[in-house]
């Protein structure tokens, strides 16, 4: 898998209405790797991801997948927004077979699939709750599952934990960075949350706003086999402190 993202613009509105809202965005990321985006609200992060899953197109540039043009959304593809995104009428299990029905995957092979990934998400005692007998976090491991069962080589993750509480969010940092070593997927992560983005990733970019555009690029140690360990070591401390303030910089630029 190779996504390529070239150079890419995007504006909304036209003549004096018009707001570049990102500016020649360059991005490649391949199999096994892991990415995060990292900006403040309003930087273009969720447009970013819109243009990488299909949805929207960009105004000048192009996205690649595989060597394709991007042209729509695709089963490629798999997506885990901010605000849990299930179908409120169907169960944890029929929320995860979903996709894959529209994929048009025999009932035995859905049955299958759906049983093994929210094994995957630890929920299978939960298989037959409604989405609002769930709590958030176990919401988002449904959809977690329901974007994994359906085969994605890539998984986009917009803000995945943003609606949780810190507690809960740490466990599903946890998890995500687990299932990601364990399946080898290309993940892209975008988040305002600056230690979420080095724990995770390998790379690390900062986009600054209006226009969002890639001002910093930061390789991650790839040694994190302890996250809680991590989350309070010297070097990582450090080089939070140094990345925060790279972004407090993006933000005072926008008020003086
Ligand atoms: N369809 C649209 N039409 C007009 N403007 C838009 C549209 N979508 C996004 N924008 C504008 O583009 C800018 C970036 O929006 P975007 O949602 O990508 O930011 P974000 O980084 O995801 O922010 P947040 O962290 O709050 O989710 C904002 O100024 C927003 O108002
Ligand atoms: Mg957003």
């Amino acid at each position: 898998m190779h996504l390529k993202v070239s150079a890419v613009c995007k504006s909304y509105g036209y003549g004096s209405n018009a707001k570049q809202v990102l500016d020649s965005i360059n991005l490649d990321l391949y199999s096994g790797q892991f990415l995060a985006l990292v900006g403040s609200s309003g930087s273009g992060k969720s447009t970013i991801m819109r243009l990488i899953a299909g949805l929207d197109r960009p105004s000048s540039g192009e996205i690649r997948f595989d060597g394709q043009l991007v042209r729509g959304p695709g089963a490629d593809r798999g997506m885990v927004f901010q605000k849990y995104s299930l179908y409120p009428w169907l169960t944890a299990a029929e929320n995860v077979a979903f996709g894959m029905e529209l994929q048009g995957r025999n009932r035995a092979e859905i049955r299958e699939r759906t049983a093994y990934f929210l094994e995957v998400v630890d929920l299978v005692d939960s298989a037959r709750l409604l989405p609002r007998e769930l709590s958030g976090g176990m919401q988002q491991r449904v959809a977690m599952a329901r974007a994994l069962a359906a085969e994605p080589k890539l998984l986009l993750l917009d803000e995945p934990f943003g609606a949780l509480d810190l507690q809960i969010r740490e466990s599903m940092q946890e998890f995500l960075y687990q299932l990601w070593q364990r399946t080898g997927l290309a993940a892209l992560l975008i988040t305002h949350d600056l230690e979420e983005a080095m724990l995770l990733a390998q790379t690390v970019h900062i986009l600054a706003p209006r226009p969002g555009r890639i001002v910093r690029s930061i390789e991650l140690p790839s040694d994190r086999s302890n996250l809680a360990h991590l989350r309070v070591s010297p070097a990582f401390l450090e080089l939070r402190e140094d990345l925060a303030r790279t972004l407090r910089s993006l933000d005072g630029a926008l008020v003086s």
